[in-house]
């Protein structure tokens, strides 16, 4: 059984929890048939109060491919938080009809406000700048499927560090994982932020930072690469000076190693030329899915953890 009751944090995966969910989810890939009852009887919620189509979608498919229902809005403008309801109040309210929910929301520490006063678990499927949690166990669930281990790989990743919540998330729980290294590729504006570069490399300063992808492209066995983030940026004049740092290219993949895969967590807008998909090494529409079967694995063993 994993420790946790809601996933807030990527701070509260612990390796064996990891494990625990990653290996369920490679059951479920295996026989999807025998998981199809699984949370029959059982509602999740979706409350996205920003927008998003892989991580609501792959949560609601995931319960309705486990038997449940879901119940749930997209846009927070058909919600009662337009007429001044307080977050804590909707996710309480929603409790009382769901049996477990995923909430997104543009504000960093809001599913942690959330888990205060829901009466049932919460997933944090994004908050702000801040993590995405179920975003890292679908790029973890990723690595095992063409990695041999979640060890010794040197991880790329390139783009947006300073908003980027799936990255934080990832080095989090990368680094978990034993001779891991780090490169971190971004402008200079949007570097890893102190704080987390203090949190995630306290222990250990496996990391390099540079601004040149071409530089050190031969030296990577997993290109995280990720989107410049738009609706994050104070200034529209900074974002249109940086939007197009990097652009994944097949010329710039001839340095690339030949076992190097390629991950994005979507959605893209010009890092990655389309050119680049059919290349072998491009996993990121794998990925996807990926999300589906972690979030299937999620959501039974965290059923599980609140019902023991
Ligand atoms: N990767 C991800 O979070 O995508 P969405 O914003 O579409 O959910």
């Amino acid at each position: 059984m994993i420790s946790i009751k809601n996933l807030l944090t990527s701070e509260e995966l612990f390796k064996d929890d990891i494990y625990e969910i990653v290996d369920l989810a490679n059951e479920i890939i295996k026989s999807p048939l025998d998981f199809s009852h699984m949370c029959e009887g059982k509602i999740l919620g979706t409350l996205f109060f920003e927008p998003s189509t892989r991580t609501r979608l792959s949560f609601e498919s995931a319960m309705i491919r486990l038997g449940g229902s879901v119940v749930g809005f997209s846009d927070a403008n058909v919600s009662s938080s337009t007429k001044g309801e307080s977050l804590q109040d909707t996710v309480r309210t929603v409790s009382q009809y769901a049996d477990i929910i995923a909430m997104r929301h543009p504000q960093e520490g809001a599913a942690y406000l959330a888990s205060l006063t829901a009466d049932c678990p919460i997933i944090n499927a994004g908050d702000g700048g801040h993590q995405h949690p179920t975003q890292t166990l679908t790029d973890v669930l990723t690595i095992s499927q063409y990695k041999d281990s979640l060890e010794n790989h040197t991880i790329g990743l390139v783009g947006d560090l300073k908003y980027g919540r799936t990255v934080h998330s990832l080095l989090k729980v990368m680094n978990l994982f034993d001779n891991n290294n780090f490169i971190l590729i971004s402008p200079e504006e949007l570097k890893l932020p102190q704080y987390v570069k203090e949190d995630v490399f306290k222990d250990k300063q496996n990391y390099i930072e540079t601004t040149n992808l071409d530089e050190v492209m031969d030296k990577v066995d997993i290109l995280y690469m990720t989107r410049i983030q738009k609706e994050r940026f104070f200034s529209m004049s900074q974002y249109t000076r940086l939007k197009d740092s990097y652009i994944l290219d097949k010329a710039k993949l001839k340095r690339a190693k030949e076992y190097m895969i390629i991950m994005h967590p979507l959605p893209r807008v010009n890092e990655i030329a389309t050119e680049v998909d059919k290349d072998p090494r491009a996993v990121y529409f794998n990925q996807v899915k990926y999300g589906m079967y972690i979030r299937m694995a999620l959501i039974v063993k965290l059923l599980e953890a609140n019902n023991a």
